[in-house]
Parts: structure tokens; C-alpha cells; sequence
């Protein structure tokens, strides 16, 4: 039976790895920091199937123990301070989480156990003020935020210690993937949240930021297996991830609120808190090479990815409140 490490396994995509891994008989062994409170929502059904065991990409020793205790197949590094609008307030602790925490993982493995199999997660906010019309791995990197700065560095050092130690460690550059469980601060679960909770009479207004942006938007669940395909190949390699597919804030809000009858103009207000210092306007992937070499393909395409969201946002809030 494989055995794959995911830290970050208590965040969105960490859930859906999992659920997917044991799926294909994997033992897993997650790494979640220690919370005061419960954080552990996501994987609260899967509990049961899984070792979930203490450690924090800022200290190397828990990170060094993990990996001499558990001697994974394939490590899965998921966590990151990953909310692009806090790369700003904390800039230093998204460089050492998201940056330099990638360094610690590698550290330990290089010294622990070099055979194991590396995924970092990269990111399309890498490309920032894009370079080329449709983003692909040769595309130069120009990113926007102290986030996307980070996770450069953590691209780079992965490639590095492919080069330098000859790791199996690969880097996906995976765009904006969302679903039910994507954080509440996200634009995409904001928005289906507040739909749901305007059609159920809980509140009456969106406040946003910068409607014009464009992403490249899939499901959550289809990326985590172009994650594992990659570390199941012959050789170490980096892929872009993505649809092929931009829309904007706009569309995905007209989408979401019709999908309830509801017209976005009369809910949807401007708020400047959410604006950011520096903006990514338009993110697209070329994913050619991903479906060229791994054979990967999204299943769940825009318009059924946010009816998706409002319908589960509908649901929850229904069974919160007793509707
Ligand atoms: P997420 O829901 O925000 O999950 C992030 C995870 O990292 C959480 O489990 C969080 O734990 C953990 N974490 C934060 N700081 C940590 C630390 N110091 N030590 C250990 N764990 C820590 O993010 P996601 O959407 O699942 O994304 C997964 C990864 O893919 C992230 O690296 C993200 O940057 C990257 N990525 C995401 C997307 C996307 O569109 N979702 C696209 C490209 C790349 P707590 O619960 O304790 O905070
Ligand atoms: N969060 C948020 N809140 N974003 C808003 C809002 C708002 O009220 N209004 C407009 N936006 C715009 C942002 O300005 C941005 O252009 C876009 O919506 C998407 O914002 P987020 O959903 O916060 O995601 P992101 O693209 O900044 O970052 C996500 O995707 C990256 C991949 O490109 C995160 O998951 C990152 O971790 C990930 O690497």
C-alpha cells in the first residue's frame, strides 16, 4: 500500500486529495498545525481513514520528524498561507509559510528519505501581469503580490532540488480551482454564499472589489488528480493546470444569481476595501502539455461549477437555519 503525506490536508484542495487518494488505496497521513478551535470541518467524514498527525511548515524539526516517522511514497505540500489579499498585511509569514516552508519539506527529504516523491503546489498568480495571452510552462513569471512572489520562490526550489539533488519533486501550476468547500473569503464561495443567503432572506447586499477580473475557473476535485498524475509519471516535470476557459467576477456573479432568479445589478455593491494594490486582471492556462502527457482533461465546466456552489451554499444555510 503507497503511502502520501499531505500537508494542508485540512484546507480544500487537502480534502479532496485525500477523499481521492484513499480512493486508490493509499494509506494517508495528513499534517495540520495545531488550532485552539476545530478546523478539521472538511475532512470530518474521512477522519476515520486517515493518520492525522501535528506539524507547521515554519518549524523544521516537526517537518524532519513527519517525514523519518511516516517514510512517505509521495509527499503532497498543499499548505500555504493562500489568501492573496493577506499577502499584503503579512507579508514576511506568507514568505516564510508559502516560500521558504517549501525548502524545509525538501530539506527533509533530501536528508530523510530522497526517493520520496515531491508535489508542490504552484500557482497561476506566478504569471500575475501576464507574459503571453494563454499561460504555459515556458511563460516568464511576472507575479502581482507578496503571495505570488512566495510561491516563485517555491517553484524555483523545487526545480532546484530536481537539478541540484535529483529528487523526484515536481511543481503543478495549478489556476483558480474553487467547489463547496473553497474557503468563505475566496470571491467565488463569497459570491455563492451571498446569493444563497439572499434568496433566503438573510441578507440583502454582495460588497466587492474589482468585477472585471478574469480567472481561469475549474473544480477543485479535477485538479487534485492532475496532482497525483504527476508524481505517477517516469519523469520529474511541471504542468500548468487550468480550463483553457477565462470569466470574469461579473459573469460568474450573473451566473450564480440568475441560477435563483435573481438579477446581480440590484444585489452587488462596490466596496473598495476590496480592491487590491496591485491587480492580476486576466489569468488563462494553456494546460496543451497536461492533456498532451498526463492524458488530463477538467470533467466540470464554468456555468456547472457555480450552480454547483449556490445549490450547496442553498443547502447548507437551509439545514443551518431549519428552511
Ligand atoms: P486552503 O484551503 O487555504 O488550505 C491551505 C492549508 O494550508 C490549510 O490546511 C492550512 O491550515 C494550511 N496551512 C497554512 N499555514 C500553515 C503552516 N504554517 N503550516 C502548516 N499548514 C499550514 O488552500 P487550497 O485552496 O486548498 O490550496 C492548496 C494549495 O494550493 C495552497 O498551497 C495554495 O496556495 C495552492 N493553490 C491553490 C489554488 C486554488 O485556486 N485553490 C490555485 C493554485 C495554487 P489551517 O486550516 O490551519 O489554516
Ligand atoms: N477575495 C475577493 N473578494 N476577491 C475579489 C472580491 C472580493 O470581494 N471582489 C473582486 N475580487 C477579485 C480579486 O480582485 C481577484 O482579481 C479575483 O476576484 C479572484 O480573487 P480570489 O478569489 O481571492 O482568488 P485569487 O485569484 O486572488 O487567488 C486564488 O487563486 C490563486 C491561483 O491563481 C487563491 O486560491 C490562491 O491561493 C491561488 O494561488
Amino acid at each position: 500500500m503507497p503511502k502520501a503525506l499531505i500537508t494542508g490536508i485540512n484546507g480544500q484542495d487537502g480534502s479532496y486529495l485525500a477523499e481521492f487518494l484513499l480512493e486508490h488505496d493509499y494509506e494517508v497521513v495528513g499534517m495540520a498545525r495545531r488550532s485552539s478551535t476545530d478546523t478539521m470541518g472538511r475532512i470530518a467524514h474521512i477522519a476515520d481513514q486517515l493518520e492525522l498527525v501535528q506539524g507547521d511548515l515554519l518549524d523544521q524539526s516537526s517537518v524532519n520528524a513527519l517525514i523519518d516517522q511516516h517514510q512517505p511514497d509521495e509527499v503532497y505540500n498543499l499548505a500555504a498561507q493562500s489568501f492573496v489579499p493577506t499577502s499584503w498585511s503579512q507579508p514576511v509569514l506568507t514568505g516564510e509559510v508559502t516560500g521558504l516552508g517549501v525548502t524545509r519539506l525538501l530539506e527533509a527529504i533530501r536528508y530523510v528519505k530522497p526517493d520520496t516523491r515531491f508535489y508542490q503546489a504552484s500557482s497561476s498568480e506566478m504569471f500575475g501581469k501576464v507574459q503571453e495571452e494563454r499561460q504555459s510552462e515556458t511563460t516568464p513569471f511576472w507575479p502581482r503580490s507578496p503571495y505570488g512572489v512566495a510561491k516563485v520562490y517555491g517553484h524555483w526550489i523545487t526545480v532546484n532540488y530536481r537539478e541540484s539533488h535529483n529528487l523526484f519533486a515536481v511543481s503543478g501550476m495549478l489556476f483558480n480551482h474553487e467547489s463547496p468547500r473553497r474557503g468563505l473569503e475566496f470571491v467565488t464561495r463569497k459570491i455563492s454564499q451571498h446569493v444563497a443567503q439572499i434568496k433566503l432572506g438573510l441578507t440583502d447586499k454582495l460588497p466587492l472589489g474589482n468585477l472585471d477580473a478574469q480567472r481561469d475557473w475549474g473544480f477543485a476535485g479535477d485538479y487534485v488528480k492532475a496532482m497525483w498524475m504527476m508524481l505517477q509519471q517516469k519523469e520529474a516535470d511541471d504542468f500548468v493546470i487550468g480550463t483553457g476557459e477565462t470569466h470574469s467576477v461579473r459573469e460568474f456573479c450573473e451566473i450564480a444569481f440568475s441560477h435563483v432568479d435573481l438579477d446581480y445589478e440590484e444585489f452587488v455593491v462596490r466596496d473598495e476595501r476590496f480592491y487590491r494594490p496591485a491587480e492580476v486582471d486576466v489569468l488563462l492556462a494553456n494546460p496543451d502539455k497536461a492533456g498532451r502527457v498526463l492524458g488530463w482533461e477538467p470533467q466540470v465546466d464554468f456555468n456547472s461549477l457555480v450552480t454547483m456552489m449556490v445549490d450547496a451554499d442553498l443547502e447548507l444555510l437551509r439545514k443551518e437555519h431549519g428552511l
